[in-house]
């Protein structure tokens, strides 16, 4: 990002969602990357109307989200379920808001960009009101992607995931914690925010499942990482498993490209991405983990190797904290870029 992010203090912000699992860290990265914000209107259903909290050392009280809300607010950020951000994101572009969605309701809309800063981020000047942040598992395949296939063309992408339940919402993480004690006390239990138990299970079922016998969340991997980076020609396959873990997704990634890379190219191109780190040292027990991953802003790899089933392919092992990079810091950065790029109100009307 170029220019000084601190400008976004000059701005109103709504956060739509603010007493959510992506609100809650979103509030949190604000205080850190923008101490001085103090125009922040906290914004949930109706059911928070009235719960204070600090942010910035300001005491807000969190509101309930109408028609009136955006008015006077230059970023709504908002992260809420699908049918809620299809009602509330029209409403505030109407009132003059640029719209940071976290939800799936606009992403694949051709006017609509879908952004990763690192990534594609002039994609920012096309908007016309709604800017929205991939899944949090297309993310971190994008941001290892990108800079192999600037070097070498990629053809095929294979990601099997290992999703923690935070990225379902609070209401997963509250049953996993529920349901691991029930289990351990020999209890029975009953999935209620998960299709099946997560308590000592994994569940390879996340989202609807479609047709094509892919499930709705493998689908947006597959459309979302083709659309950020502009390459509707790669062959992409994933497969999505929800894990008993709080925070933090991992993805055993396999890329084939157009000819052969070592991996110590691969090494030497993926350190030098931004907001990438390479931590890659299995010898000394060094990988990332969701356990050393969460709460940190970057997307972690490593394990990288020569993929031995294909002489152009690489494997690894990448991890990322869903709520952070994967939704809340990717929308703030969007936010920073939008402001460094002078392009808050949209270049044409769509
Ligand atoms: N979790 C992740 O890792 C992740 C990553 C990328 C994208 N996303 C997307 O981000 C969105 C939010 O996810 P989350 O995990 O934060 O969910 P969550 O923990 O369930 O929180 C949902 C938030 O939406 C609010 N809300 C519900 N109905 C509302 C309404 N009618 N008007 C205004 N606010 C309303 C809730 O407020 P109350 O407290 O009042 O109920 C709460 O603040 C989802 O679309 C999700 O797919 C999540």
């Amino acid at each position: 990002m170029a220019g000084d992010e601190r400008i976004l203090e000059n701005l109103t912000l709504a956060v739509v969602g603010a007493t959510g699992a992506v609100g809650t860290e979103f509030l949190r990265i604000i205080e850190k990357r923008h101490p001085e914000l103090r125009n922040l209107k906290l914004l949930a259903s109706k059911r928070s109307a009235g719960k204070k909290l600090t942010v910035n050392g300001v005491e807000l009280v969190v509101e309930e989200t109408t028609a009136d809300s955006f008015r006077g607010v230059d970023i709504a950020f908002i992260s809420v379920s699908t049918a809620v951000s299809l009602e509330l994101a029209p409403i505030a572009v109407a009132a003059g808001a640029v719209v940071i969605d976290d939800s799936s309701a606009f992403r694949m809309q051709p006017d609509v960009p879908l952004v990763v800063p690192e990534v594609n981020g002039p994609d920012v000047e096309a908007h016309q009101g709604i800017i929205a942040i991939p899944n949090c598992s297309t993310t971190p395949l994008v941001m290892v992607a990108h800079p192999l296939g600037q070097a070498n063309p990629i053809r095929r992408i294979v990601a099997d995931t290992y999703q923690s339940v935070s990225g379902a919402g609070g209401a997963a993480m509250t049953e996993l914690r529920e349901q691991s004690l029930t289990l351990l006390k020999g209890g029975a239990v009953k999935p209620e925010a998960q299709p099946q138990q997560i308590g000592f299970n994994v569940i390879p079922h996340i989202d609807a499942f479609l047709d094509n016998g892919y499930t709705w969340e493998e689908q947006k991997m597959i459309d979302e990482s083709r659309k950020i980076l502009h390459s509707p020609e790669i062959a992409v396959s994933a497969t999505c498993v929800r894990v008993p873990v709080y925070v933090s997704h991992s993805v055993a990634l396999h890329i084939e490209l157009d000819h052969p890379m070592s991996t110590a190219e691969a090494r030497e191109i993926l350190s030098q991405m931004p907001g990438l780190q390479v931590m890659d040292d299995p010898s000394n027990k060094i990988y990332p983990m969701p356990w050393n991953v969460a709460g940190q802003d970057d997307v972690f790899v490593g394990r990288i190797r020569q993929d031995a089933s294909h002489p152009n392919g690489l494997a690894m092992w990448v991890v990322s904290d869903n709520l952070r990079k994967g939704a809340a810091l990717n929308s703030i950065q969007i936010a920073e870029e939008l402001v460094a790029r002078d392009c808050l109100k949209p270049r044409v009307r769509g």
